[in-house]
């Protein structure tokens, strides 16, 4: 059973920038950035009860949140078989945990959501859970956790959801508390949502000016559906970045695409391109334009051995 150290932290109901948003109307831009969950209401406020069970009773967000922590554990590049002391940042309902716990690992979970961390302790999750704002920064003793993870959270760092919220100032405060609970050798990966290039900025370099060393991994760059931004964070100095997955990505797709084209085609009975039938068709053709086209020939078709 999951002990909860429920953090004392002040939660402002008003929404002040939001709410005057919506009095000086809507633009197209305006409806683009509503459609991102935090732009609609500051986290401990959308993610209600309703929310915080809607969110871990839909199985493709379950599927999903729970692949992009197994590729951030991924990404930490923990020793193997050791059972290491994680924290997760943002961990909500415990989808990113429970990844955590199949590894082996221990952890610890901190949200600004409570209703998320009651589904959390509803579900029996293994990890101990604190509800807390990253903001206020990591309430940590120095070099207690062997890595980090934070999965879906990092971008609501970025809003100012209280008049005295400084997007810059919360997440140098964050990032430095988090340097100083990690190892000497860890990391910390976070998946997360940037709305901009300025976003990716913001965040990275304050990180950096915590102490940080590392950079971003953009898994499957080229595709819309499966582009993925992790953050990838060390302490122990600069090491080169993972390699991103899916980079020929592009290339991959066209020769699906093509194939498939190809499948339809014979679906429709034409010949397949390059096929036999196909260079004869085509050679039929050349003679009825009158081209000059070499004999049919037993070999006409034929498939040539490799020449190396
Ligand atoms: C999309 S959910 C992801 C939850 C979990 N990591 C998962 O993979 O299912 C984002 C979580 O980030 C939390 N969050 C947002 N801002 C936060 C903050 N300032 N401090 C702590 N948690 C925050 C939200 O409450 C929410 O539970």
């Amino acid at each position: 059973m999951s002990k909860i150290t429920y953090k004392s932290c002040q939660i402002n109901k008003a929404c002040n920038l939001r709410k005057l948003s919506f009095k000086i109307g809507y633009s197209h831009t305006h409806f683009e950035r509503m459609s991102r969950p935090e732009h609609k209401a500051p986290p401990e406020i959308f993610y209600n009860e309703e929310e915080a069970r809607k969110y871990t009773s839909n199985s493709r967000i379950m599927d999903i949140q729970v692949q992009m922590c197994e590729r951030a554990v991924e990404l930490l590049a923990l020793p193997d078989d050791e059972n290491c002391m994680i924290l997760d940042i943002g961990c909500g309902s415990g989808l990113s945990g429970q990844v955590l716990t199949e590894q082996g690992h221990i952890w610890i979970g901190i949200d600004i959501a409570k209703a998320m961390l009651d589904v959390a302790v509803e579900r029996e999750c293994d990890g101990d859970l604190m509800l807390g704002d990253m903001g206020q920064g990591m309430p940590f003793k120095s070099g207690t956790f062997d890595g980090a993870v934070s999965i879906s959270a990092l971008q609501w760092l970025c809003n100012a959801d209280k008049t005295s919220h400084r997007p810059q100032k919360r997440l140098y405060t964050f990032f430095s508390s988090l340097f100083s609970s990690l190892t000497r050798s860890a990391r910390a990966v976070f998946q997360f949502y940037p709305e901009n290039g300025e976003q990716i900025e913001l965040i990275t370099s304050q990180a950096m000016k915590a102490g940080f060393f590392g950079g971003l991994v953009v898994d499957y760059p080229n595709s819309a559906k499966a582009k993925k931004y992790f953050l990838v964070l060390m302490t122990g100095g600069s090491v080169e970045l993972p390699q991103a997955m899916g980079t020929d990505a592009a290339e991959n797709s066209r020769i699906a695409y093509s194939k498939k084209r190809e499948i339809a085609k014979q679906a429709r009975g034409k010949p397949l391109k390059k096929s036999r039938e196909w260079i004869l068709a085509k050679k039929e053709r050349r003679r009825r334009q009158g081209k000059e086209t070499r004999e049919d020939t037993k070999y006409t078709g034929r498939r040539r051995p490799c020449k190396f």
